[in-house]
């Protein structure tokens, strides 16, 4: 069987479309916007450039040993070209690329144990993120599926687990690092620009596992200060009369005993903290935009969402009820 040209063509332009489309976006490795992510970059480039040169050296010597003149294909099949070609330039290649590996990566290390003054501890949850800031006072403060980094200041990030491993990767920010249960692992990350990017877990943790990612908000120092303030702060009063009619309903049906409104008698922690969740860029871990129609979606079909996770649905809720209520936390900015 022989196929044409074109088909050949075709499918070279095929396989290279998703390889093209994940070149950009904001979850691309390619696009550093940190620190780490800047540091670890000339490994992929370098291992790619390596891999590709190795891939021509072989076509062009398969396409010798087809297809050249006797002399060649003889020189081709002695010893020294399987010896050399075949065991000590792959031993050679190898050892260098990945002494070249460890070396970066020991980089990374080093920089770790720096001395920084600003911490966000990150937990694993299933499946989602809790995220904890010191605030301005050196007090906790407790948030959730989005981590906010000031432009140009390194903060250390410590990465726990209280259920299974997971792994927390912000492509544009900084390489993997897992989320191991009974243990802190530390990163020291620092965002270049401003920017909005997305991470996702990158362990296998369980049914949901696809669908845990979280958005990485880099701004400037002073918009960050304001903005830690503010997260500090306690929950908004509701300000038109249905988000009211909604804090009733929230209360009146436990939602409070596993989410915390700080502010209010909401003190669970079962569930992400909800005191400013309307200001987030997304709901469930990066699965929904942040509106009304979204919380109320959230409300009545998360299992149909996010299958297995915590939250029961609410279904027993009347229309107006459920408006209600997705009005009062698309309210708590
Ligand atoms: Cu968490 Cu995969």
């Amino acid at each position: 069987m022989r196929f044409g040209k074109g088909w050949v063509f075709r499918a070279i332009a095929l396989s290279a479309l998703p390889g093209i489309a994940s070149c950009s976006g904001v979850q691309s490795a390619l696009s550093p916007r940190g620190v780490e992510a800047l540091r670890i970059d000339p490994l992929f480039w370098t291992s790619a450039a390596v891999g590709l040169a190795v891939t021509l050296m072989v076509v062009i010597l398969v396409a010798a040993a087809l297809y050249g003149p006797p002399r060649w294909r003889e020189r081709l099949s002695g010893d020294r070209m399987l010896i050399g070609g075949g065991i000590v330039l792959p031993i050679i290649v190898l050892t260098g690329l990945f002494t070249y590996g460890l070396l970066v990566m020991q980089a990374g290390a080093v920089r770790g144990e720096q001395e920084t003054d600003a911490t966000v501890t990150i937990t694993g949850k299933l499946w989602w993120w809790e995220v904890v800031y010191e605030g301005p006072d050196g007090k906790a403060v407790l948030s959730a599926n989005e981590l906010r980094l000031p432009v140009g200041r390194p903060v250390r990030l410590r990465l726990e687990s209280d259920n299974v491993i997971h792994s927390f990767w912000a492509p544009q920010i900084a390489g993997k690092l897992d989320m191991i249960p009974g243990r802190t692992n530390e990163v020291v990350v620092e965002a270049t620009e401003p920017a909005v990017s997305r991470g996702q877990c990158a362990e296998y943790c369980g049914g949901a596992h696809a669908l845990m990612a979280f958005y990485v908000v880099a701004m400037a120092q002073a918009e960050y200060d304001a903005w830690l303030a503010r997260e500090a702060g306690p929950a908004v009063e509701p300000v038109s009369e249905e988000a009211a009619r909604g804090r009733e309903i929230f209360f009146e049906h436990g939602c409070g005993a596993c989410h915390q409104v700080r502010g209010t008698e909401a003190r669970g922690v079962i569930g992400p903290d909800l005191t400013h969740v309307g200001s987030r860029k997304s709901l469930a871990a990066g699965m929904m935009s942040n509106d009304a129609q979204a919380f109320a979606r959230w409300i009545v079909d998360n299992q149909h969402i996010k299958p297995e996770n915590k939250m029961p649905p609410f279904g027993q809720f009347s229309e107006e009820e459920l408006s209600a209520l997705a009005a009062y936390l698309d309210s708590l900015e």
